[in-house]
């Protein structure tokens, strides 16, 4: 008789953002009439910049030409993208990755939720609290993460509180760990991490032999200089770091798909190199990305496309401030949005996560996400994003700061 993966059914119901969506949809319903804003999961809005849609019309037009149709492409990626990858976001800054260490995929979510195929099952992971769930159900998925304990979480996991005396970034775990999931900037909380306190980390994973697997999915969202755009600008990180980076937030890609992971060649444990493992992961498991899609996040990387990115991302940074600054003023206790756009609040008068959205949704009709859903230590706090339009964030301040004044 089939068995089927225990491991999956010891996982919660549902995925966050599902639990989300099911309870907005049930609350339209029986409110059909109220306008409802949503700040809750972090989809952008900004349509994609013209030169990527130019780039992915060209291309469309030679796939239906005999000259210059393409069947499958390389499982990896393209050279003309993972050349522009390494030229404009690492090399440009100093930092030496080279387009073979690059691998292009259709998301930071599914590198991020497939990495942990290439890593044995007795490693122990390591997670901030809060943290996005996709860490550490994938873990659990794996069954890597023990058995879950209702408001504790999983018993394998290690824990790392990132609580709001330490600026929500996390102290090094007490016990040895050998997966350690890091993403800065932050989601959920928004705040970045500087070069100097990264460093402790690298220098961590370099003296234990643990990998740091660092999701900078929101590193085009820094606006400090002190905030390194790669992990790899610390000294060591080659030799004990995954990055992942992604075209969703920072190009408009979220329903167009395309990120990529970079695994360097220094990266070698028990002897075997990670780079050629996860290509042969890759090479087994995916067939790649679009071609379309792959010349439109080339195009990224022109003139043009670096304008309107840049444009998209003043445009979600001033909403950010548009949310903070409003938020502020109606006396919320507020962080994050100055190099992320995402802005983490304290609930008002010790409301729980839930409770906070339940009355913001019903007296507002905003959609945020509560704390508590990326995990115990984001109980009290509530996420709200700056995807929006302009108008709409402008108007669920108002909102937010009528319903609770
Ligand atoms: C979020 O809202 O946390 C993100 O949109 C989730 C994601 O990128 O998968």
């Amino acid at each position: 008789m089939l068995k089927v993966n225990q491991n999956f059914v010891k996982l919660p119901a549902s995925y966050l953002f599902v639990d989300i969506k099911n309870k907005v949809n049930a609350f339209t319903e029986q409110n059909p009439d109220m306008e409802i804003i949503r700040l809750g999961i972090g989809d952008v809005t900004r349509p994609l910049p013209k030169a990527v849609v130019k780039a992915m019309c060209d291309a469309a037009e030679e796939m239906g030409e005999a000259e210059t149709f393409r069947g499958y492409g390389p499982e990896a990626g393209y050279a003309f993208l993972r050349d522009a990858i390494a030229k404009h976001d690492f090399q440009a800054r100093g930092v030496d990755i080279s387009a073979d260490e690059i691998f292009v995929s259709d998301g930071a979510k599914s590198d991020t939720g497939s990495i942990g195929d290439i890593f044995g099952i007795d490693n122990v992971v390591a997670v901030c609290d809060p943290v996005y769930p996709v860490y550490v159900d994938t873990n659990a998925m794996a069954g890597r993460a023990g058995d879950y304990e209702e408001g504790r979480g999983w018993n394998k996991i290690v824990y790392m509180p990132c609580k709001e005396e330490n600026n929500f970034l996390p102290e090094l775990p007490a016990q040895p760990v050998d997966m350690i999931y890091l993403c800065f900037p932050n989601n959920p909380s928004g705040v970045g991490i500087t070069k100097a306190e990264l460093k402790i980390w690298v220098d961590y994973a370099l003296a234990n032999q643990s990998i740091i697997l660092y999701d900078a999915a929101y590193e085009a969202f820094i606006t400090e200089p002190e905030m390194p755009h790669s992990i790899y600008e610390v000294e060591g990180a080659k030799k004990c770091a995954i990055e992942f980076r992604s075209f969703s937030k920072t190009a408009g890609f979220t329903g167009t798909r395309c990120a990529f992971s970079v695994i360097p060649k220094e990266l070698v444990y028990d002897g075997v190199s990670l780079n050629q493992l996860w290509d042969r992961r890759q090479s087994t498991k995916m067939n790649g990305v679009s071609y379309v899609v792959q010349r439109g996040a080339e195009a990224v990387y022109s003139e043009e496309g670096q304008k309107e990115v840049r444009a998209n991302i003043a445009y979600y940074l001033n909403n950010a401030k548009i949310i903070r600054e409003g938020l502020q003023k109606a006396g919320f206790t507020v962080y994050g949005g100055v190099n992320s756009p995402y802005v983490w609040l304290k609930t008002p008068a010790g409301m729980t996560s839930w409770e906070f959205f339940d009355l913001l949704l019903q007296k507002a009709g905003i959609v945020g996400t509560p704390g508590s859903g990326f995990g115990a230590g984001g109980e009290g706090f509530f996420r709200l994003t700056s995807f929006n339009t302009k108008e709409n964030t402008e108007k669920a301040v108002q909102k937010i700061v009528e319903a609770f004044s």
